[in-house]
């Protein structure tokens, strides 16, 4: 079935600076800390643990860490990303897929879905394909870490920011937006570049709360076994959290 809200690769890209700009990417992630979360993660509750598939890998940038400690795969949706991840790091085994669909005719000790990729899943049904393939990928033991939104982010006011981008220094104001009906939580991001230049992202996000994330996993066969912010000690303060589940079986 064809979901109407299906982010395709031409409006991910369309969409965000970021994506038309993967260097940039980089740079702005270069301080995040979530590969060293989740492998904490990981070490809690698969300490065992060989293979990892990453699904929504984007450029790469947490799986070259992580690849330093497993046998990694990377999936994403977006042909440019892919290209900028063969080019920047040749190493890795990234490979161009949609989480909703690929089949990659193998299991794993792990898998990650990290960055809030799974927040570009925005209806229901895309949402259960991607635990799907959560599942396809699975055997009994498997482990899911998924750093994704479950709260929205909402400011009274837009905030303005300086950043270094490959176009020159920019600032970027962002601000943002929280549909209750549909839990998208959009994020609007206007770049000003010294140069005179101008750019607009719209960046659409759905919001899973704990007990959502709960069910989808269990639909599939999978129970939650902690919920915590970057912290990695199970408190959970929002908007961003880790989810950990262990496969059972369907
Ligand atoms: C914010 S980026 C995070 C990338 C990476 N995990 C990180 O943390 O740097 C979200 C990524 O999800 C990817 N994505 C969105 N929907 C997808 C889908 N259905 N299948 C595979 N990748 C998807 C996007 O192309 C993008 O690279």
């Amino acid at each position: 079935m064809n979901s109407p809200d299906i982010a395709g690769p031409e409006l991910l890209e369309e969409s965000n600076l970021f994506y038309r700009d993967p260097a940039l990417y980089d740079s702005v992630q270069s301080d995040s800390d979530s590969a060293d979360v989740c492998r904490a993660l990981i070490g809690r509750h698969s300490p065992d643990a060989r293979t990892l598939l990453d699904f929504g890998c984007g450029t790469g940038r947490d799986l070259e860490l992580l690849a330093k400690h497993f046998d990694c795969i990377g999936v994403d949706l977006q042909p440019g990303l892919i290209d900028y991840a063969h080019r920047t790091r040749p190493e890795l085994d990234v490979r161009l897929g949609d989480m909703r669909t690929v089949r990659l005719g193998r299991t794993a000790d792990v898998l990650v879905c990290l960055g809030n990729s799974l927040a570009y899943a925005h209806d229901n049904h895309d949402v259960r394909a991607a635990f799907q393939t959560f599942a396809a990928h699975s055997r009994p033991g498997t482990i899911l870490v998924l750093c994704s939104p479950v709260a929205p982010i909402e400011r009274p006011r837009p905030q303005s920011a300086r950043v270094e981008t490959g176009q020159g220094t920019a600032t970027v104001t962002i601000s943002y937006e929280w549909d209750l009906l549909t839990q998208i939580n959009s994020t609007h991001r206007h770049w000003t570049f010294d140069s005179g230049e101008e750019a607009h992202d719209v960046i659409r996000r759905r919001v899973l709360g704990p007990r959502e994330l709960e069910l989808h996993a269990a639909l599939v066969g999978f129970d939650v076994v902690e919920i915590t912010d970057e912290s990695a000690t199970g408190s959970l303060t929002g908007p961003g959290a880790y989810t950990v589940a262990r496969y059972r079986a369907q």
